[in-house]
């Protein structure tokens, strides 16, 4: 089954034909809420917001391990996360959705493993590609084919937040090689890839980064919304192609 991760903008899916919700207790405590679960284009899907139903859950207090375990627990085969970025590199605009390949993490203080346990073996995960190469093409093809541009490619600087970085910060995180900066890419790659689900993102830009073109002289929150609704129609159209080519 097919989870789906929603962030910022998507906290709920409007093509999901949802046929229960679950509440899941895990040994990590509370997921964002309880998991949704249907169907978009007669496939399984089962579907969390990661930061709650009302949006309520900042960043630095999402249970990613929670999440990740409950969506495992009901079932879970593979997951597709959909976040909210900020471009760094020029062409990567308001509205833009990028399937990113790599991620670099500035985060601190996440409970950023399931391996947290003293006198049990240590625990190492190789994450040098930390998407999965296969669900990124069916990503990639699915965008073609539902008739989306996607860019296919890019360095995902997961930040602390939850306030937004300073203009010097993004300066920093492109001599580093970042393209788009977010602040829920990680752990949950990471604690994905402990589970050993594939793990792929759809990161969909909100805004300039903090001193970049539009955002020169600050970031304007209120046309962030704007910007997010109009992608995330796009993105639940590619999220149905994805769903019609998987159970072809
Ligand atoms: N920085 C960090 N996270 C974000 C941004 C940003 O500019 N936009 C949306 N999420």
């Amino acid at each position: 089954m097919l989870a789906i991760v929603g962030g910022s903008g998507l906290t709920q899916l409007a093509n999901l034909d949802v046929s229960h919700r679950q509440v899941v207790r895990t040994p990590f405590g509370e997921p964002s809420g309880p998991l949704v679960l249907g169907t978009i284009a007669e496939r399984e899907v089962v579907f969390i917001a990661r930061h709650g139903y009302g949006h309520t859950i900042p960043p630095h207090r999402v249970n990613y391990r929670a999440n990740i375990w409950a969506l495992k627990d009901v079932g879970a085969s593979k997951i597709v996360s959909v976040a909210s970025v900020g471009g760094i590199r020029a062409d990567l605009l308001p509205g833009t959705l990028v399937v990113p390949n790599q991620i670099i993490d500035y985060t601190w203080g996440r409970k950023s493993t399931f391996h947290d346990v003293e006198n049990e073996p240590v625990v190492h995960i190789d994450f040098t590609e930390p998407y999965d190469a296969d669900l990124r093409t069916k990503l990639l093809v699915a965008a073609g084919s539902a008739g989306q541009t996607v860019v296919d490619g890019g360095v995902y600087a997961t930040t602390q937040g939850p306030r937004l970085e300073t203009a010097a910060e993004i300066d920093r995180l492109e001599r580093d090689g970042a393209d788009i900066v977010g602040m829920t890419g990680m752990p949950e790659a990471a604690l994905a890839r402990e589970l050993g689900l594939p793990y792929a993102a759809i990161a969909v830009v909100a805004n300039c980064a903090a001193g970049r073109a539009d955002s020169a002289h600050g970031i304007h929150l209120d046309t962030i919304e704007t910007t997010l609704q109009a992608a995330m129609g796009r993105v639940r159209r590619l999220l149905e192609q994805l769903c019609r080519g998987e159970s072809a």
